[in-house]
């Protein structure tokens, strides 16, 4: 029996305000997980400002190479590829990413791997779960996506539904900008959600034309910023735990109920849910009791892979690899790049 050498890739990931790069071995095993967080500079402004992003990428991204390089105890010319989000994402903080391994690749000798950003986030499922294999039911909520794939092999995907509109994150951010919890908003509407109740406010839940497996949440945004002002107008007081409880439950709802509906839809008992809102505690929680009911084996990723890592692109970019997928050093970043079209 001969035996399988280990792959070692490195990855960088640069697509909105998390400077990130990792060495993975085998597309499974995290040597090296640095990530350079930009949210305090950002924070002020209520959101991620481009110009700012892409000039921050440009300050740490050697330093935060240099140290996942150290920390992997892996020397640079045994590592196998370069890893690296091309898009989706913003067009100048993905260039910092990508130039920076366009000349590593070139300097080194060693092939280049463009990753879809949310190839990424999927794959963040294979690091700590060793046998976690496709086929399954990925929902993929992040701050810029929501998209419900099912993930036939390796990077192979079909893409039963996605927003029409806000993603999932995006709206968790509105409505904490709204009630003055500050960005990024996720996390906290998360915190005080478990103070409230609920069920004490209805929102909407847009579900859309019968079978439908797309998602709509500006509607509930609408109506929690209408609730908000009506507040306002009438002098009542706005019990926000009240308001970030009711608000989760109703995003938890649609998303549990079309991921399930999803996995019925191409009979696979596998779901596995991605990106920096499957970091939600409300949503785990709801999609864990759903799928004990249901008999469906559930994946998700520690919360530190949930939300941008350079962990999950290394992991991408392995099963890339062993395709023998390469990219050439005209390699541009794609700020809309679809998933399944990748270059
Ligand atoms: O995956 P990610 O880091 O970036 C994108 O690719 O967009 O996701 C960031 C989003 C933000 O909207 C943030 O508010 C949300 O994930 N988020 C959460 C939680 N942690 C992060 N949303 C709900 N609950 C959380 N615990
Ligand atoms: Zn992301």
């Amino acid at each position: 029996m001969t035996m399988q050498k280990d792959i070692y890739i490195l990855a960088i990931e640069t697509s909105c305000d998390e400077t990130a790069a990792s060495v993975v071995k085998n597309g499974r095993y995290v040597l090296s997980n640095v990530i350079s967080s930009q949210i305090n500079l950002h924070k002020k402004y209520g959101g991620v400002v481009p110009e700012i992003a892409s000039r921050n990428h440009i300050k740490k991204i050697n330093i935060v190479i240099n140290e996942a390089i150290e920390k992997s105890g892996i020397n640079l010319k045994d590592i196998n590829a370069i890893g690296v989000t091309y898009g989706p994402g913003l067009v100048g903080a993905l260039l910092v990413g990508l130039s920076t391994a366009k000349a590593l690749a070139f300097a080194t000798k060693k092939p280049l791997i463009g990753v879809h950003h949310i190839e990424g986030h999927i794959s963040a499922n294979y690091i700590e779960n060793k046998d976690f294999a496709p086929p399954f039911i990925c929902l993929i909520v992040s701050g810029g996506h929501t998209h419900l794939v099912y993930v036939k092999d390796y990077g192979d995907y079909e893409i039963l539904g996605k927003t029409r509109d806000d993603a999932a994150g995006e709206a968790y951010d509105k409505i904490a900008r709204a009630i003055g919890l500050g960005y990024p908003g996720g996390p906290k509407i998360d915190k005080l959600a478990k103070e409230g109740d609920p069920h004490s406010i209805e929102f909407p839940r847009a579900y859309m034309e019968d079978g439908s497996l797309d998602f709509s949440f500006s509607g509930l945004k609408s109506a929690v910023l209408n609730y908000l002002n009506k507040c306002k107008m009438t002098g009542e007081c706005v019990r926000k735990e009240n308001v970030a409880a009711s608000f989760q439950q109703a995003i938890i709802d649609v998303l549990v109920d079309k991921t399930i509906q999803a996995a019925k839809l191409k009979n696979i008992n596998k779901i596995a849910l991605a990106g920096g809102v499957s970091a939600n505690t409300g949503l785990r929680q709801a999609m864990n009791k759903v799928c004990e009911r249901e008999n469906i084996f559930l994946q998700y990723p520690s919360p530190i892979l949930c939300t941008d890592n350079a962990a999950m692109i290394g992991s991408a970019a392995y099963f890339e690899y062993i395709k023998g997928i390469r990219h050439g050093l005209d390699l541009n970043a794609i700020p809309n790049l679809k998933l399944g079209e990748s270059v």
